[in-house]
């Protein structure tokens, strides 16, 4: 879980972090619903399906009709091999942090996708991310809302790693998606990716 007391900010040269341009590959690492499973059950796996691609696999059952009460936030953290900076995209925050604990712990990165209610949150995640969602089975439409009951299914996606920006650091990435209802927190489930040098070139 997200540790904030382990997030410190730190002013950054930007131009010192970048590293040189290297081709990433990114992996589906782990998948994992915490709570909230009576509005969205999000039944999704990561899972090895074959030699060199992990897929996230499963259903998203929405249980019960979504509308702009649930407020929708996310927060990113990245866990490296180094110490590293990491230099985000102008449409993440700018802000940089950096754990003083080095590689023991997540480092902490506020808010990357806007927060809102889940209505805007389909809507910007159909304007910035539509390669991410567009295989998506019965995923929402980028006005319809409020989301209706139904199945979404996610079959062996792997990650598009096109959606990133160049100069994101290797290691492991978590994120992390909340829902809140009259600022309670009803949803909670994270994602994380790894980075590494894509040294076959895809
Ligand atoms: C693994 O699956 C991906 C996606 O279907 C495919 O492009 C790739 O060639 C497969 N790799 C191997 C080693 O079978
Ligand atoms: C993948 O997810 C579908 C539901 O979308 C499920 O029916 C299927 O069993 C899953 N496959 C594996 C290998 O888990
Ligand atoms: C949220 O707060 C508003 C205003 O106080 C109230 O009318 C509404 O019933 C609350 N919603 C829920 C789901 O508790």
């Amino acid at each position: 879980m997200l540790n904030w007391q382990h997030c410190i900010a730190l002013l950054c040269m930007v131009s010192a972090c970048l590293k040189p341009a290297l081709t990433i590959k990114a992996s589906f690492e782990r998948f994992e619903q915490y709570f909230g499973h009576e509005y969205i059950d999000l039944d999704l796996r990561v899972r090895k399906y074959n030699r060199t691609e992990m897929t996230l696999n499963g259903t998203i059952y929405v249980n019960q009709a979504i509308d702009e009460t649930i407020l929708v936030s996310s927060s990113i953290c990245a866990r490296t091999n180094m110490m590293a900076i990491i230099f985000l995209l102008n449409q993440f925050s700018t802000d940089v942090f950096h754990s003083r604990l080095g590689n023991q712990q997540f480092q902490h990165y506020p808010l990357h996708l806007p927060t809102g209610d889940i209505c805007e949150f389909i809507k910007h995640v159909h304007e910035e991310y539509a390669l991410a969602i567009v295989d998506i089975v019965n995923i929402p439409q980028i006005s319809e809302c409020p989301v209706t009951m139904r199945a979404m299914y996610v079959q062996d996606k792997t990650f598009p790693t096109v959606i990133l920006p160049d100069s994101l650091a290797n290691g492991l990435w978590k994120m992390v998606i909340t829902g809140a209802i009259n600022e309670t927190i009803v949803i909670r489930y994270m994602i994380s990716i790894r980075l590494n040098d894509d040294f076959f070139g895809i």
